[in-house]
């Protein structure tokens, strides 16, 4: 199944190293960043959980909930893990998913058939509150992904859905942002009483919102 921009993110339950979980109870009103790797017991893939464990302070700061998924089974994960916690030296906070049946990964698109038939690829999907799709990115097993990338990611969709703005290319915290083209010049002075740079109509730069 292929998973859009907007849709709303399938529910399911699943095994985990936390025990079994139903999506949507384990969300509550958070957001959710859910991800596959291709499999146990590979290079790439414990860097990666390694590195999302040690950001689990700047997820929940952002109100962020964490959840890994590959194909291996509950106890492949489980014995991995004390690996992973051994050999990037941080403890692994998030449940990772045991889809060994392949179902939410077929759910989720997240095998590429064309690329490997067993194993699932690099997918990334960012889940509002409202549980809808905001973000899908997708990566080869062969390319680890920059998780603060996903962080800034975060932070430009926390923005926009709290202020009436979107972001440059590459914005990075603390830099200005231009005002949603939807808006129109009549409600620029009331939004923005802190003022804005119009270099044209439909671009128009305002300083961070906090
Ligand atoms: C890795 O995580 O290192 C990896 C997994 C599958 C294929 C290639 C690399």
């Amino acid at each position: 199944m292929r998973i859009n921009l907007g849709d709303t993110a399938p529910n399911f339950t699943a095994a985990t190293t936390h025990g079994i979980i139903d999506f949507y109870e384990w969300l509550g009103d958070s957001w959710g960043l859910l991800f596959s790797h291709p499999e146990d017991y590979t290079p790439v893939c414990t860097t990666e959980l390694g590195m999302v464990a040690n950001l689990k302070g700047e997820f929940t700061t952002r109100n962020v909930k964490t959840l890994a998924l590959s194909v291996d089974d509950l106890a492949t994960h489980q014995a991995w893990v004390k690996e992973i916690e051994e050999t990037m030296q941080v403890k692994i906070n998030f449940p990772i998913i045991a889809d060994d049946k392949k179902e939410i990964a077929e759910l989720y698109g997240m095998i590429h058939h064309n690329s490997n038939e067993n194993f699932t690829i690099r997918s990334v999907f960012i889940i509002g509150p409202d549980k809808k799709i905001k973000l899908t990115l997708t990566y080869p097993a062969s390319v680890g992904r920059n998780f603060d990338e996903i962080l800034r990611v975060l932070d430009a969709l926390q923005l926009n859905d709290n202020f009436d703005v979107v972001t440059p290319a590459n914005w990075e915290q603390g830099g200005k942002v231009i005002i949603d083209p939807a808006i129109p010049a009549h409600e620029l002075e009331e939004k923005f009483p802190a003022g804005y740079e119009e270099v044209k109509p439909y671009l128009r730069y305002t300083a961070q919102p906090k």
